[in-house]
């Protein structure tokens, strides 16, 4: 857009004006010509304003835009807005005039504010990631010794109860401390086979969290539900930022619904809808609801980011988000993805055959958190294993060095304080090439993408075990390893 330009003479009287001046200001350029230049400034700042003015004729010289005279301007009306003003000076015969290019900073400003509440909300993502982390580690070390415990108990033991309740607390802490790690993390997307019920049962408790005591949310699912091929931590972002807009609209109270369906036409889709009983949305509203920091939220409530995201990430994985809305009486959004065809790789279907978790190979345990080897190599050699423990990568390499038998698997914490745990894997792989590796990391945010810690990523199919996790977790995984 054009700056609005007015040409002021040694008096301060607007001599000349162009359309766009008239456009800003509200005043028409009749209006405009022969009047003071003071009409286009808010009174507190007209005695400073003329003073600049008559400086300025003292010694004129050009001076451009974004050198530092942001002034505020009136509309007609007495709306104020802020703007950037660039002045050059005009010799005429009839003698020297300024010539003020004058520029709106409304938008500019709005969009720094938005970009800086963005900005932080990607920081206290970080910040939860690294919270989480810790939290991780002492989850997966309550779990363990209330597994270990409960073993060692004897069946009538009045204590059991207590501790099977306490594993049933951690675990639930787990569950939420999970959720809010892959919320949010900033792993690369991983599209799987998965099916739009888990993802929401996975999320419900922190949906209902988000929500809090004034709603209902109401989940039906349908049981029959096509699997589809979506990144499990992104659909989970997705339906958090639409529960939560179906709150915001809400502020009353009432029922948000999630339900899920296949398409009855047969054209292969899968639908999610989530269903307010909120304020709804006019047509000007529904038309702008993607844009990027389109927000009708007061200021720090909304970045306008939300729906924005959301049909990013549901059209990268060949979906589409619909919107149907009226004032008053609600807002549906549907989310519609292609069914997913061929074998695929469901995550939930290995589990149906539970292996044995037993097995009588030799196994390097290396993680700082004493605790958790502790408690990790005392599960592990109830099933039989051999289990070396070291609490730092310097004491993982002498063992590696010095043990006489086979060691079969290495299974090491990623994030350590001096060598990190994928540094510490090549290392050991050079004196005994047959070895196999586990990770365990409590943030895989530390291990891959931008953000990571490590010096060089983990090969992408290097078997990982994310923290927290129950000893019968690793127990699986070990096996899985072993045996591949
Ligand atoms: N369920 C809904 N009911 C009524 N209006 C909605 C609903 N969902 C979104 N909107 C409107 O769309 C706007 C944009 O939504 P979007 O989620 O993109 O941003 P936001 O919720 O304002 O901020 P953010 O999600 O980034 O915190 C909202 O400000 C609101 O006006
Ligand atoms: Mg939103």
């Amino acid at each position: 857009m054009p700056d609005a330009v007015v040409i002021v003479g040694r008096t301060g009287r607007i001599v000349e004006a162009n359309a766009r001046a008239e456009g800003l200001f509200g005043h028409r350029r009749e209006h405009l010509l022969g009047s003071p230049l003071d009409m286009l400034i808010p009174a507190a700042t007209r005695h400073d304003h003329a003073r600049h003015l008559q400086s300025y004729f003292a010694a004129p010289h050009s001076r451009p835009m974004g050198t530092s005279l942001h002034i505020t301007g009136l509309r007609k009306g007495g709306k104020e807005f802020p703007a950037d003003v660039s002045l050059s000076p005009l010799e005429t015969d009839e003698g020297i005039y300024a010539i003020a290019a004058i520029r709106d900073m409304t938008d500019r400003q709005r969009l720094e504010r938005q970009f800086y509440h963005a900005q932080r909300l990607t920081a206290a993502g970080r910040l939860l990631a690294g919270v989480a982390h810790d939290f991780n580690n002492h989850l997966t070390g309550m779990m363990g010794f209330a597994e270990v415990a409960l073993r060692a108990l004897p069946a009538e033991s009045a204590a059991r109860t207590d501790l099977e309740e306490l594993r049933r607390c951690a675990r639930q802490l787990a569950d939420i401390s999970r959720q809010l790690l892959s919320f949010a993390g900033n792993r690369p997307a991983e599209p799987v086979c998965l099916n739009l019920n888990d993802s929401i049962r996975n999320i419900e408790r922190l949906l209902r969290r988000f929500i809090g005591q004034g709603l209902r949310l109401e989940i039906n699912l349908s049981p029959d539900l096509a699997p589809v091929r979506i990144d499990p931590a992104q659909i989970e972002q997705v339906l958090a930022n639409l529960v939560i807009n179906a709150r915001d609209a809400m502020p009353g109270g009432g029922t948000i619904r999630i339900d899920t369906s296949n398409d009855p036409a047969g054209a292969g889709e899968v639908t999610v809808s989530i269903i307010d009983a909120g304020v709804g949305m006019t047509d000007e509203v529904k038309a702008r609801v993607f844009e990027p920091f389109f927000s009708t939220k007061e200021k720090g409530r909304g970045s306008g980011l939300g729906l924005a995201t959301c049909r990013d990430i549901v059209e990268r994985h060949q979906g589409r988000i619909e919107i149907e809305t009226t004032p008053g009486e609600g807002t549906t959004v549907r989310i519609r993805l292609p069914r997913a065809t061929g074998a695929g790789d469901s995550g939930s279907q290995r589990l149906l055959h539970p292996q044995s978790l037993v097995g009588a190979e030799t196994l390097l345990m290396v993680d700082d958190h004493a605790v958790l080897l502790n408690v990790f190599s005392r599960a592990l050699s109830d099933l039989g294993y051999t289990v070396r423990t070291a609490p730092n990568p310097e004491e993982a390499m002498s063992i590696a060095r010095n043990h006489a038998g086979d060691i079969h698997l290495l299974i090491t914490d990623v994030v350590m304080p001096q060598t990190d745990g994928v540094a510490l894997a090549d290392a050991i792989k050079r004196i005994r090439p047959a070895i196999k590796i586990l990770f365990m990391s409590g943030d895989v945010d530390a291990i891959f993408g931008p953000f990571r810690v490590t010096a060089k990523e983990p090969p992408a199919d290097a078997p990982l075990l994310p923290k927290p996790f129950r000893p019968e977790d690793m127990a699986r995984k070990i096996r899985e390893v072993l045996d591949r």
